[in-house]
C-alpha cells in the first residue's frame, strides 16, 4: 500500500532556518534609499526592531530558531507531507506528487510560520503594537494569532475588496483580539490621499502596506513597528522551516529528490519557504525544475522587469530591486487576493534572474477547475491562492504521463479555502471572469518606474 501521510516526530523539526542569500551565485543588489544610496540599518530602525533588520541583512547561511519560537510552532508543526494518490489515480499519472500541508496551522496557511517569529522578535525588542497590511486576510489573521499569544496589540489594514468578500477572516482577526479595517481607509494620509484619487478602488497590497508602514513610524512613543508578512529576506528565511521538513519526509518517503517543485507566488515567501533548500541542491548539481506560479492577472514575474521600485503605492519603503509591474499596478479583482501584489520578493528575484527558477503564469478559471479536481478527488477545498500550485502540479503530472516518466512532483499546499468560498460560489454559477493583462496597461504602470536607478548586470569577483 503507498504510504498517504509522512509525519515527522516533534524532535525532528529543523533547529535552524536556511539563508539563500549565503548561496545564490550572483551579486545581491543592494535596497537603495531615496537619494540612490544603498539602505543602512539604522534608516530601518522606524520600521522593524533591529534584531529583524540584522536577520534581512545576514549572510549566514544556517540561523538558529529560538526555543520559544519552536515550542509556539509545536502546535501545528511538524506540518505533514502528504501523497496525492487520489489525483494520481483520477489522472493515471506515473508522477509521485506530495504536497506539503501547510493548511493545519492555526490561521489555515504556511503565514503563521513567519507571524510567530516576527511576533517574538519584536516582544524581546520591547514592542509592544505591530501594524501590517493583508490581502487575502491570511496573513492578517496569522499575525493577530501571534500577537495575541505574545501579548502583543496588532492593527490590520486589510485591501478592500478581500474585506468585503472575505468577512469571515476578519472576524477570525476580531477573535484573536486585533483591529482590522479596509484599505484604503480614512485612518492614515496615504490611505486618506488614495481616497480623494479613487474613491472606489478595490485597494492592493501596496497600498495597504504604505498605510501600515505610515502607522508604525508615526508612533512616538517608539513601541510600534511594522509586519510585513512576504517579501523581506527574512520572512522567506523563517519559511524555510517547510522545505527542511520536506527534504527529511521526502527521505522518509523513500525518494531521493523531487523532480518538480512548485508553489504559488504573491510577494514570494510560501514558495521560497518551500523550495529554497531544495535550491541549495540544485545549485549544488542537482537536477530539479523549480516553478513559482502567479496569476495573470498580475504578472509579475513572468512579464515585468526585474527593476527597482518601492515595496508600496505610497514609496514608504526603500528601493528593492526586484521583478515588477510598478509600484502603482493595481490588478484585477481575482479571488486569490494573496496573489494580488505588484512586486516580487527579492531573493525569488534574484534566483529568477540567476536561471534557478521557470516561473509560470495561469488565469484563475483555469486554477478553479484544478481546485475542483482536487476537492472532489483529495477532498479538501484548496485556498484560491494554492489552486495555481495545484494547476501546475496537475499540468505537470499530465505530461509526466505522455512522456512515461516517474516523476517526483512536490508543491506547497499553502492554505485551505473553508473562509474563501465565494470565488467556488462564482465558479459554480459560471461568472467568474479570466482575466489577463494587457500590453497597454502594463506599459502604463512601468511609467512609475522610469525615474528610479537602473540595475546594471555585474558579475560575482
Ligand atoms: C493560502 C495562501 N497561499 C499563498 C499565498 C502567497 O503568499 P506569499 O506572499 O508568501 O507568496 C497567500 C498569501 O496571502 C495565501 O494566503
Amino acid at each position: 500500500m503507498k504510504e498517504i501521510k509522512i509525519v515527522l516526530k516533534e524532535r525532528d523539526m529543523p533547529r535552524k532556518w536556511y539563508n539563500l542569500a549565503a548561496d545564490l551565485p550572483g551579486i545581491i543588489e543592494p535596497a537603495l534609499a531615496p537619494d540612490g544610496r544603498p539602505i543602512t540599518p539604522d534608516m530601518l530602525a522606524k520600521v522593524f526592531p533591529m534584531n529583524l533588520i540584522e536577520q534581512e541583512a545576514s549572510l549566514k547561511r544556517w540561523i538558529d530558531i529560538p526555543e520559544e519560537v519552536l515550542k509556539i510552532l509545536l502546535r501545528w508543526r511538524p506540518a505533514p507531507l502528504r501523497r496525492a494518490v487520489y489525483l494520481e489515480e483520477y489522472l493515471k499519472t506515473p508522477a509521485r506528487i506530495y504536497y506539503k500541508d501547510e493548511s493545519l496551522s492555526p490561521a489555515g496557511s504556511h503565514k503563521p510560520n513567519t507571524a510567530v517569529a516576527q511576533a517574538w522578535y519584536n516582544k524581546e525588542f520591547g514592542i509592544k503594537k505591530l501594524t501590517t497590511e493583508t490581502g487575502a486576510g491570511q496573513w492578517g489573521s496569522a499575525l493577530a494569532f501571534a500577537c495575541n499569544i505574545i501579548g502583543l496589540e496588532c492593527k490590520v489594514y486589510m485591501v478592500r475588496i478581500s474585506f468585503d468578500q472575505k468577512p469571515l477572516r476578519k472576524i477570525m482577526m476580531h477573535v484573536w483580539g486585533a483591529r482590522c479595517v479596509a484599505s484604503p481607509s480614512n485612518e492614515t494620509s496615504s490611505g486618506r490621499a488614495i481616497l480623494r484619487k479613487m474613491p472606489n478602488t478595490p485597494g492592493s497590497l501596496g497600498m495597504a502596506i504604505s498605510e501600515a508602514v505610515e502607522e508604525a513610524v508615526r508612533d512616538k512613543t517608539g513601541k510600534t513597528r511594522y509586519s510585513l508578512g512576504s517579501v523581506l529576506n527574512h520572512v522567506l528565511l523563517h519559511q524555510t522551516i517547510m522545505g527542511l521538513e520536506s527534504k527529511k519526509q521526502l527521505s522518509l518517503a523513500g525518494e531521493k529528490k523531487p523532480d518538480i517543485i512548485i508553489g504559488c507566488v504573491g510577494g514570494g515567501s510560501n514558495f521560497a519557504g518551500l523550495a529554497f533548500p531544495f535550491l541549495y541542491d540544485k545549485i549544488h548539481g542537482d537536477k530539479i525544475e523549480i516553478i513559482p506560479v502567479e496569476p495573470t492577472a498580475c504578472p509579475t514575474m513572468t512579464r515585468g522587469p526585474f527593476a527597482y521600485d518601492y515595496g508600496d503605492t505610497a514609496g514608504m519603503t526603500p528601493l528593492l530591486p526586484m521583478f515588477t509591474l510598478g509600484h502603482n499596478f493595481v490588478p484585477e479583482p481575482i479571488h486569490a487576493g494573496g496573489l494580488r501584489y505588484h512586486g516580487m520578493a527579492p531573493l525569488v528575484s534574484h534566483a529568477i534572474r540567476d536561471g534557478l527558477l521557470s516561473p509560470r503564469a495561469y488565469d484563475q478559471v483555469k486554477c478553479y477547475n484544478s481546485a475542483f479536481i482536487w476537492a472532489k478527488t483529495e477532498g479538501t477545498i484548496p485556498a484560491p491562492e494554492t489552486s495555481h500550485a495545484i494547476a501546475c502540479a496537475i499540468e505537470e503530472a499530465i505530461k509526466a504521463k505522455k512522456e512515461g516518466k516517474k516523476k517526483v512532483i512536490l508543491f506547497s499546499y499553502s492554505g485551505h479555502g473553508l473562509m474563501d468560498l465565494t470565488g467556488y460560489e462564482k465558479f459554480l454559477s459560471g461568472k467568474l471572469s479570466k482575466y489577463h493583462l494587457s500590453e497597454k496597461d502594463l506599459r502604463a504602470s512601468l511609467e512609475s518606474i522610469k525615474k528610479f536607478p537602473k540595475i546594471r548586470i555585474r558579475k560575482k569577483a
